[in-house]
Protein backbone atom coordinates (compact mmCIF):
# COMPACT_ATOMS: atom_id res chain seq x y z
CA UNK A 1 0.00 0.00 0.00
CA UNK A 2 1.04 3.31 -0.95
CA UNK A 3 1.10 5.45 2.20
CA UNK A 4 1.82 8.66 0.86
CA UNK A 5 1.38 12.31 2.33
CA UNK A 6 -2.21 12.93 -0.04
CA UNK A 7 -3.60 9.72 0.95
CA UNK A 8 -2.77 9.86 4.44
CA UNK A 9 -4.09 13.43 4.84
CA UNK A 10 -7.34 12.60 3.07
CA UNK A 11 -7.95 9.25 5.07
CA UNK A 12 -7.02 11.42 8.15
CA UNK A 13 -9.71 13.95 7.18
CA UNK A 14 -11.91 11.32 6.12
CA UNK A 15 -12.31 12.53 2.62
CA UNK A 16 -12.02 9.79 0.32
CA UNK A 17 -12.26 9.63 -3.00
CA UNK A 18 -14.50 7.41 -5.47
CA UNK A 19 -12.30 5.51 -8.46
CA UNK A 20 -12.36 3.02 -10.44
CA UNK A 21 -10.24 1.10 -12.64
CA UNK A 22 -11.06 -1.32 -15.55
CA UNK A 23 -7.27 -3.88 -16.03
CA UNK A 24 -6.53 -6.68 -17.54
CA UNK A 25 -3.62 -8.14 -16.06
CA UNK A 26 -4.22 -9.58 -12.42
CA UNK A 27 -1.10 -8.83 -11.13
CA UNK A 28 -1.31 -4.86 -11.84
CA UNK A 29 -5.13 -5.09 -10.41
CA UNK A 30 -4.22 -6.42 -7.13
CA UNK A 31 -1.29 -3.75 -7.00
CA UNK A 32 -3.52 -0.88 -8.21
CA UNK A 33 -5.84 -2.02 -5.59
CA UNK A 34 -3.34 -1.80 -2.49
CA UNK A 35 -2.14 1.88 -4.19
CA UNK A 36 -5.51 2.60 -4.03
CA UNK A 37 -6.69 1.37 -0.42
CA UNK A 38 -5.61 4.50 1.65
CA UNK A 39 -6.86 6.93 -0.59
CA UNK A 40 -10.25 5.38 -1.50
CA UNK A 41 -10.58 4.03 2.38
CA UNK A 42 -10.80 0.91 0.69
CA UNK A 43 -13.68 1.12 -1.49
CA UNK A 44 -11.41 1.29 -5.02
CA UNK A 45 -13.44 -0.87 -7.95
CA UNK A 46 -11.13 -2.29 -9.32
CA UNK A 47 -12.47 -4.65 -12.28
CA UNK A 48 -11.13 -7.01 -15.08
CA UNK A 49 -11.12 -4.83 -18.06
CA UNK A 50 -9.73 -2.44 -20.47
CA UNK A 51 -10.30 0.67 -21.78
CA UNK A 52 -13.30 -0.84 -24.22
CA UNK A 53 -14.65 -2.05 -21.04
CA UNK A 54 -15.15 1.87 -20.42
CA UNK A 55 -15.78 2.89 -23.70
CA UNK A 56 -18.96 0.38 -23.65
CA UNK A 57 -20.44 1.76 -19.99
CA UNK A 58 -22.86 4.36 -21.01
CA UNK A 59 -22.93 6.03 -17.40
CA UNK A 60 -20.68 7.26 -15.36
CA UNK A 61 -21.14 7.85 -11.58
CA UNK A 62 -21.03 11.67 -11.27
CA UNK A 63 -18.85 11.87 -8.73
CA UNK A 64 -16.16 9.98 -9.93
CA UNK A 65 -13.00 11.58 -8.98
CA UNK A 66 -10.55 8.66 -10.24
CA UNK A 67 -10.38 6.60 -13.48
CA UNK A 68 -7.12 3.88 -14.14
CA UNK A 69 -7.50 2.16 -17.43
CA UNK A 70 -5.97 -0.14 -19.42
CA UNK A 71 -4.51 0.76 -22.55
CA UNK A 72 -2.39 -2.47 -23.40
CA UNK A 73 -5.45 -3.77 -26.08
CA UNK A 74 -6.03 -0.31 -27.34
CA UNK A 75 -5.66 -0.67 -31.37
CA UNK A 76 -5.52 3.58 -31.34
CA UNK A 77 -5.00 4.01 -27.31
CA UNK A 78 -4.95 7.97 -28.43
CA UNK A 79 -8.46 8.17 -30.14
CA UNK A 80 -9.76 6.00 -27.61
CA UNK A 81 -8.46 7.88 -24.23
CA UNK A 82 -9.64 10.91 -26.11
CA UNK A 83 -13.06 9.16 -26.89
CA UNK A 84 -13.39 8.01 -22.85
CA UNK A 85 -12.38 11.38 -21.91
CA UNK A 86 -15.38 13.16 -23.43
CA UNK A 87 -18.08 10.44 -22.04
CA UNK A 88 -16.38 11.05 -18.31
CA UNK A 89 -17.82 13.58 -15.64
CA UNK A 90 -15.46 16.83 -16.52
CA UNK A 91 -13.91 16.61 -12.70
CA UNK A 92 -12.75 12.83 -13.02
CA UNK A 93 -9.01 12.39 -13.56
CA UNK A 94 -7.78 9.88 -15.58
CA UNK A 95 -4.78 7.56 -15.51
CA UNK A 96 -3.79 5.25 -18.33
CA UNK A 97 -1.35 1.80 -17.85
CA UNK A 98 -0.16 0.25 -21.04
CA UNK A 99 2.51 -2.28 -22.25
CA UNK A 100 3.85 0.82 -25.03
CA UNK A 101 6.74 2.68 -22.57
CA UNK A 102 7.05 5.63 -24.97
CA UNK A 103 7.14 9.24 -24.12
CA UNK A 104 5.30 10.09 -27.45
CA UNK A 105 2.36 8.35 -26.01
CA UNK A 106 2.39 9.97 -22.99
CA UNK A 107 2.53 13.45 -24.32
CA UNK A 108 -0.49 12.45 -26.51
CA UNK A 109 -2.12 11.19 -23.95
CA UNK A 110 -1.44 14.25 -21.54
CA UNK A 111 -2.79 16.22 -24.99
CA UNK A 112 -6.53 14.60 -24.42
CA UNK A 113 -6.58 15.68 -21.06
CA UNK A 114 -5.07 12.07 -19.30
CA UNK A 115 -3.77 13.10 -15.81
CA UNK A 116 -0.50 10.11 -16.21
CA UNK A 117 0.29 7.00 -18.21
CA UNK A 118 2.44 4.03 -16.59
CA UNK A 119 3.95 1.65 -18.06
CA UNK A 120 3.42 -1.86 -17.34
CA UNK A 121 4.71 -3.82 -15.07
CA UNK A 122 3.92 -1.74 -12.31
CA UNK A 123 6.68 -0.81 -9.81
CA UNK A 124 5.17 -1.38 -5.89
CA UNK A 125 3.99 1.46 -5.31
CA UNK A 126 4.15 3.92 -8.52
CA UNK A 127 0.34 4.02 -8.86
CA UNK A 128 -0.21 5.60 -5.50
CA UNK A 129 2.26 8.25 -6.03
CA UNK A 130 0.86 8.84 -9.47
CA UNK A 131 -2.60 9.44 -7.82
CA UNK A 132 -0.69 11.57 -5.41
CA UNK A 133 0.63 13.54 -7.79
CA UNK A 134 -2.71 14.06 -9.68
CA UNK A 135 -4.98 14.89 -6.47
CA UNK A 136 -2.25 17.27 -5.72
CA UNK A 137 -2.36 19.21 -8.88
CA UNK A 138 -6.13 18.79 -8.58
CA UNK A 139 -6.36 20.83 -5.26
CA UNK A 140 -3.97 23.29 -6.37
CA UNK A 141 -6.24 23.97 -9.12
CA UNK A 142 -5.33 21.60 -12.13
CA UNK A 143 -2.73 24.38 -12.87
CA UNK A 144 -2.47 26.11 -16.67
CA UNK A 145 -0.86 22.94 -18.19
CA UNK A 146 -3.51 20.93 -16.98
CA UNK A 147 -6.18 23.19 -17.62
CA UNK A 148 -5.13 23.34 -21.47
CA UNK A 149 -5.66 19.96 -22.03
CA UNK A 150 -8.85 19.73 -20.35
CA UNK A 151 -10.12 22.56 -22.73
CA UNK A 152 -8.19 20.64 -25.57
CA UNK A 153 -9.78 17.17 -25.02
CA UNK A 154 -13.11 18.93 -25.32
CA UNK A 155 -15.63 17.85 -27.91
CA UNK A 156 -15.49 19.83 -30.95
CA UNK A 157 -18.16 20.20 -33.76
CA UNK A 158 -17.25 22.44 -36.68
CA UNK A 159 -20.23 23.36 -38.96
CA UNK A 160 -19.44 24.05 -42.57
CA UNK A 161 -21.94 26.20 -44.47
CA UNK A 162 -22.00 27.43 -47.99
CA UNK A 163 -23.72 31.08 -48.55
CA UNK A 164 -24.53 29.96 -51.53
CA UNK A 165 -24.82 26.66 -53.81
CA UNK A 166 -21.29 25.48 -55.17
CA UNK A 167 -19.15 28.03 -53.10
CA UNK A 168 -16.65 25.16 -52.45
CA UNK A 169 -18.55 23.74 -48.94
CA UNK A 170 -18.15 20.37 -49.28
CA UNK A 171 -14.61 20.42 -50.78
CA UNK A 172 -13.90 22.74 -47.67
CA UNK A 173 -15.21 20.61 -45.27
CA UNK A 174 -13.22 17.84 -46.45
CA UNK A 175 -10.05 19.27 -46.98
CA UNK A 176 -10.19 20.64 -43.27
CA UNK A 177 -11.20 17.70 -41.71
CA UNK A 178 -8.22 15.85 -43.36
CA UNK A 179 -6.07 18.55 -42.38
CA UNK A 180 -7.05 18.52 -38.54
CA UNK A 181 -6.39 14.54 -38.37
CA UNK A 182 -2.90 14.80 -39.74
CA UNK A 183 -2.26 17.81 -37.23
CA UNK A 184 -3.72 16.42 -34.21
CA UNK A 185 -2.81 12.96 -34.93
CA UNK A 186 -6.52 11.63 -34.04
CA UNK A 187 -9.49 10.33 -36.26
CA UNK A 188 -11.94 13.18 -37.44
CA UNK A 189 -15.52 12.33 -38.55
CA UNK A 190 -16.68 13.74 -41.87
CA UNK A 191 -20.72 13.71 -41.56
CA UNK A 192 -22.84 14.79 -44.58
CA UNK A 193 -25.75 16.34 -43.44
CA UNK A 194 -27.71 16.44 -46.50
CA UNK A 195 -29.55 13.35 -46.73
CA UNK A 196 -30.69 13.72 -49.72
CA UNK A 197 -28.39 15.44 -52.24
CA UNK A 198 -25.08 15.58 -50.18
CA UNK A 199 -22.04 14.83 -52.35
CA UNK A 200 -19.47 13.92 -49.90
CA UNK A 201 -19.46 10.61 -49.92
CA UNK A 202 -19.41 10.63 -53.71
CA UNK A 203 -16.33 13.15 -53.13
CA UNK A 204 -14.44 10.69 -51.03
CA UNK A 205 -15.79 7.35 -53.18
CA UNK A 206 -17.42 5.87 -50.52
CA UNK A 207 -20.85 4.48 -50.10
CA UNK A 208 -23.50 6.37 -48.72
CA UNK A 209 -25.81 4.48 -46.29
CA UNK A 210 -29.36 4.27 -45.13
CA UNK A 211 -28.62 4.50 -41.24
CA UNK A 212 -27.75 8.19 -41.04
CA UNK A 213 -31.69 8.79 -41.29
CA UNK A 214 -32.31 6.03 -39.09
CA UNK A 215 -29.93 7.39 -36.38
CA UNK A 216 -31.10 10.97 -36.79
CA UNK A 217 -34.97 9.37 -36.35
CA UNK A 218 -33.96 7.50 -32.86
CA UNK A 219 -30.36 8.76 -31.86
CA UNK A 220 -30.31 6.83 -28.85
CA UNK A 221 -30.09 3.34 -30.40
CA UNK A 222 -26.59 5.21 -31.53
CA UNK A 223 -23.88 2.57 -29.40
CA UNK A 224 -20.13 1.98 -30.64
CA UNK A 225 -21.13 -0.87 -32.58
CA UNK A 226 -22.98 1.46 -34.47
CA UNK A 227 -20.88 4.02 -35.13
CA UNK A 228 -18.15 1.36 -35.88
CA UNK A 229 -20.17 -0.08 -38.39
CA UNK A 230 -21.56 3.12 -40.34
CA UNK A 231 -18.51 5.35 -40.01
CA UNK A 232 -16.68 4.75 -43.57
CA UNK A 233 -12.94 4.61 -43.44
CA UNK A 234 -11.61 6.89 -46.14
CA UNK A 235 -7.87 6.56 -44.44
CA UNK A 236 -5.98 6.20 -40.86
CA UNK A 237 -7.45 9.56 -39.12
CA UNK A 238 -10.39 10.45 -41.44
CA UNK A 239 -13.91 8.61 -41.74
CA UNK A 240 -16.86 9.44 -43.21
CA UNK A 241 -20.86 9.25 -42.66
CA UNK A 242 -23.32 10.06 -45.56
CA UNK A 243 -26.67 9.13 -47.24
CA UNK A 244 -28.40 9.22 -50.18
CA UNK A 245 -32.03 9.23 -49.56
CA UNK A 246 -34.30 8.99 -52.62
CA UNK A 247 -35.07 12.53 -53.88
CA UNK A 248 -38.94 12.66 -53.50
CA UNK A 249 -38.67 11.14 -49.31
CA UNK A 250 -39.64 14.24 -47.25
CA UNK A 251 -37.50 13.84 -44.30
CA UNK A 252 -38.23 16.27 -41.13
CA UNK A 253 -35.68 16.12 -38.22
CA UNK A 254 -37.28 15.92 -35.33
CA UNK A 255 -36.62 18.61 -32.58
CA UNK A 256 -33.05 18.50 -31.37
CA UNK A 257 -32.29 15.39 -33.40
CA UNK A 258 -28.67 16.50 -34.45
CA UNK A 259 -27.47 17.34 -31.29
CA UNK A 260 -28.87 14.13 -29.99
CA UNK A 261 -26.87 12.08 -32.12
CA UNK A 262 -23.81 14.22 -32.48
CA UNK A 263 -23.86 13.69 -28.71
CA UNK A 264 -23.92 10.10 -29.32
CA UNK A 265 -21.15 10.10 -32.08
CA UNK A 266 -18.25 12.49 -30.03
CA UNK A 267 -18.44 9.16 -27.85
CA UNK A 268 -16.19 8.32 -30.07
CA UNK A 269 -14.85 10.80 -32.28
CA UNK A 270 -13.54 14.22 -30.69
CA UNK A 271 -13.51 16.00 -33.70
CA UNK A 272 -17.08 15.93 -36.08
CA UNK A 273 -16.39 18.46 -39.30
CA UNK A 274 -20.64 18.28 -40.35
CA UNK A 275 -21.15 19.29 -44.07
CA UNK A 276 -24.21 21.25 -43.52
CA UNK A 277 -27.04 21.54 -46.29
CA UNK A 278 -28.18 25.50 -47.25
CA UNK A 279 -31.66 24.09 -48.20
CA UNK A 280 -33.06 22.27 -45.14
CA UNK A 281 -33.29 24.97 -42.70
CA UNK A 282 -34.14 22.43 -40.17
CA UNK A 283 -31.06 20.68 -39.89
CA UNK A 284 -28.89 23.42 -40.50
CA UNK A 285 -30.09 25.12 -37.27
CA UNK A 286 -30.35 22.33 -35.53
CA UNK A 287 -26.31 21.54 -36.49
CA UNK A 288 -25.51 24.86 -35.55
CA UNK A 289 -26.92 25.47 -32.28
CA UNK A 290 -24.55 21.55 -31.35
CA UNK A 291 -21.18 23.32 -32.57
CA UNK A 292 -18.49 24.87 -31.42
CA UNK A 293 -17.16 26.12 -34.74
CA UNK A 294 -19.11 27.17 -37.58
CA UNK A 295 -16.88 27.90 -40.38
CA UNK A 296 -19.04 30.15 -42.86
CA UNK A 297 -17.97 30.31 -46.78
CA UNK A 298 -18.94 32.77 -49.23
CA UNK A 299 -18.79 33.69 -53.02
CA UNK A 300 -17.40 37.40 -53.64
CA UNK A 301 -20.87 37.72 -55.05
CA UNK A 302 -23.48 40.06 -53.94
CA UNK A 303 -26.55 36.89 -53.30
CA UNK A 304 -23.14 35.61 -51.27
CA UNK A 305 -22.67 38.63 -49.30
CA UNK A 306 -26.20 38.85 -48.71
CA UNK A 307 -26.80 35.18 -47.70
CA UNK A 308 -23.67 35.29 -45.89
CA UNK A 309 -24.98 37.92 -43.58
CA UNK A 310 -27.72 36.25 -42.83
CA UNK A 311 -25.85 32.69 -41.48
CA UNK A 312 -23.94 34.84 -39.80
CA UNK A 313 -27.07 36.65 -38.04
CA UNK A 314 -28.11 32.97 -37.43
CA UNK A 315 -25.24 31.64 -36.12
CA UNK A 316 -25.30 34.26 -33.27
CA UNK A 317 -28.71 33.64 -32.72
CA UNK A 318 -28.56 29.77 -32.37
CA UNK A 319 -24.79 29.53 -31.45
CA UNK A 320 -23.69 32.31 -29.79
CA UNK A 321 -20.30 30.50 -27.92
CA UNK A 322 -19.57 28.88 -31.02
CA UNK A 323 -16.66 30.39 -33.20
CA UNK A 324 -17.14 32.16 -36.29
CA UNK A 325 -14.92 31.53 -39.06
CA UNK A 326 -15.13 33.22 -42.32
CA UNK A 327 -14.03 31.84 -45.56
CA UNK A 328 -14.01 33.40 -49.53
CA UNK A 329 -14.15 30.78 -52.05
CA UNK A 330 -15.58 29.75 -55.17
CA UNK A 331 -14.30 28.80 -58.82
CA UNK A 332 -14.42 32.38 -59.81
CA UNK A 333 -10.88 34.18 -59.84
CA UNK A 334 -11.92 36.68 -56.68
CA UNK A 335 -10.06 39.30 -58.95
CA UNK A 336 -13.10 39.29 -61.15
CA UNK A 337 -15.68 39.14 -58.59
CA UNK A 338 -18.10 41.64 -58.76
CA UNK A 339 -17.75 42.04 -54.99
CA UNK A 340 -14.27 43.06 -53.22
CA UNK A 341 -12.68 41.37 -49.97
CA UNK A 342 -13.16 44.73 -48.13
CA UNK A 343 -16.22 45.18 -49.13
CA UNK A 344 -17.36 42.00 -47.66
CA UNK A 345 -15.37 42.96 -44.86
CA UNK A 346 -17.16 46.19 -43.87
CA UNK A 347 -20.32 44.96 -44.97
CA UNK A 348 -20.16 42.05 -42.26
CA UNK A 349 -17.93 43.97 -39.43
CA UNK A 350 -15.95 41.34 -39.39
CA UNK A 351 -12.49 40.33 -41.24
CA UNK A 352 -12.25 37.37 -43.19
CA UNK A 353 -10.60 34.53 -42.02
CA UNK A 354 -8.84 32.92 -45.15
CA UNK A 355 -9.37 33.40 -49.03
CA UNK A 356 -9.46 30.76 -50.51
CA UNK A 357 -7.95 30.48 -54.28
CA UNK A 358 -9.49 29.21 -57.22
CA UNK A 359 -7.55 26.14 -57.94
CA UNK A 360 -9.20 23.82 -60.78
CA UNK A 361 -6.40 21.89 -61.31
CA UNK A 362 -6.17 20.81 -57.73
CA UNK A 363 -10.03 20.48 -57.21
CA UNK A 364 -10.21 18.35 -60.24
CA UNK A 365 -7.37 16.22 -59.08
CA UNK A 366 -8.87 15.37 -55.53
CA UNK A 367 -12.12 14.44 -57.61
CA UNK A 368 -10.38 12.37 -59.83
CA UNK A 369 -9.10 10.32 -57.14
CA UNK A 370 -11.51 10.66 -54.36
CA UNK A 371 -9.52 12.06 -52.31
CA UNK A 372 -9.62 15.40 -49.77
CA UNK A 373 -7.97 18.03 -51.65
CA UNK A 374 -4.97 18.03 -49.39
CA UNK A 375 -3.83 14.74 -49.92
CA UNK A 376 -4.55 14.16 -53.92
CA UNK A 377 -2.59 18.42 -54.10
CA UNK A 378 -0.75 18.78 -51.21
CA UNK A 379 0.99 21.44 -52.87
CA UNK A 380 -2.10 23.54 -53.90
CA UNK A 381 -2.31 27.04 -53.15
CA UNK A 382 -5.68 26.00 -51.35
CA UNK A 383 -3.99 24.17 -48.58
CA UNK A 384 -1.23 26.68 -48.21
CA UNK A 385 -4.31 29.07 -47.40
CA UNK A 386 -6.05 26.30 -45.23
CA UNK A 387 -3.21 26.04 -42.77
CA UNK A 388 -3.71 29.12 -40.62
CA UNK A 389 -7.30 27.84 -40.35
CA UNK A 390 -6.86 24.49 -39.16
CA UNK A 391 -3.92 26.13 -36.30
CA UNK A 392 -6.90 28.54 -35.66
CA UNK A 393 -9.30 25.92 -35.27
CA UNK A 394 -7.46 23.78 -33.24
CA UNK A 395 -7.25 26.30 -30.36
CA UNK A 396 -9.21 25.45 -27.02
CA UNK A 397 -12.77 26.03 -27.42
CA UNK A 398 -13.07 29.69 -26.05
CA UNK A 399 -16.18 29.39 -23.99
CA UNK A 400 -18.71 32.43 -23.86
CA UNK A 401 -16.71 34.10 -27.01
CA UNK A 402 -19.58 35.49 -28.76
CA UNK A 403 -20.38 35.17 -32.82
CA UNK A 404 -19.45 37.99 -34.62
CA UNK A 405 -23.10 39.98 -34.74
CA UNK A 406 -25.00 40.46 -38.06
CA UNK A 407 -25.40 43.75 -39.65
CA UNK A 408 -28.27 43.92 -41.87
CA UNK A 409 -28.68 47.59 -41.98
CA UNK A 410 -24.49 47.76 -43.22
CA UNK A 411 -25.78 45.47 -45.89
CA UNK A 412 -28.27 48.01 -47.16
CA UNK A 413 -25.62 50.76 -47.18
CA UNK A 414 -23.65 48.34 -48.97
CA UNK A 415 -26.36 47.20 -51.86
CA UNK A 416 -26.64 51.02 -52.24
CA UNK A 417 -22.84 51.54 -52.94
CA UNK A 418 -23.24 49.05 -55.20
CA UNK A 419 -26.03 50.48 -57.44
CA UNK A 420 -24.87 53.98 -57.45
CA UNK A 421 -21.61 52.38 -58.73
CA UNK A 422 -23.59 50.51 -61.78
CA UNK A 423 -25.38 53.82 -62.21
N1 LIG B 1 -11.11 26.69 -54.57
C1 LIG B 1 -11.61 26.04 -55.63
N2 LIG B 1 -11.08 26.21 -56.85
C2 LIG B 1 -11.56 25.58 -57.91
N3 LIG B 1 -12.58 24.71 -57.87
C3 LIG B 1 -13.15 24.48 -56.70
C4 LIG B 1 -12.71 25.11 -55.51
N4 LIG B 1 -13.47 24.68 -54.47
C5 LIG B 1 -14.35 23.81 -54.98
N5 LIG B 1 -14.17 23.68 -56.32
C6 LIG B 1 -14.95 22.87 -57.24
O1 LIG B 1 -16.23 23.50 -57.31
C7 LIG B 1 -17.27 22.54 -57.38
C8 LIG B 1 -18.24 22.74 -56.20
O2 LIG B 1 -17.53 22.45 -55.02
P1 LIG B 1 -18.25 21.86 -53.73
O3 LIG B 1 -19.07 20.67 -54.06
O4 LIG B 1 -17.21 21.74 -52.69
O5 LIG B 1 -19.21 23.10 -53.40
P2 LIG B 1 -20.46 23.14 -52.44
O6 LIG B 1 -20.53 24.53 -51.93
O7 LIG B 1 -20.37 22.07 -51.44
O8 LIG B 1 -21.65 22.85 -53.45
P3 LIG B 1 -23.17 22.41 -53.11
O9 LIG B 1 -23.89 23.70 -52.94
O10 LIG B 1 -23.58 21.65 -54.31
O11 LIG B 1 -23.15 21.61 -51.87
C9 LIG B 1 -16.59 21.19 -57.37
O12 LIG B 1 -16.44 20.76 -58.69
C10 LIG B 1 -15.22 21.48 -56.75
O13 LIG B 1 -14.26 20.56 -57.23
MG1 LIG C 1 -21.76 20.65 -50.81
Amino acid sequence: MAATAVAQSNAEENRSISAMAFITDSVAQARISGDLFGVTLGKANVREGSIDTALALSEWPRDLDLLIVDLATAHDPVADAAALKTALPGSCMVIGVGRINDVALYRDLMAVGFNDYLSLPLPEGAMGRAVDRALELRERGAGPVANAAKSAAKPRTLCVVGARGGVGATTLAVSLASMLGTRLQEEVLLIDFDLHYGSMMLALDLEAIDALREALDQPDRIDALFIQQVAQKKSDLLYAIGAEEPPGGGFQARPHAASDFLRSVHRRFRWIVADVPRGDPVIQRQVMEASTDVVLVTDLSLPGVRDAMRLQQLAHDVAPSARLHLVTGGVLDPRRSAVKVADLERTMKRKVDCQLPADVPSALAAVNFGKPLPEAAPTSPIVKALRPLVAALDEPVDEGAPAAKGATRTFMRFTKGLQLKRK
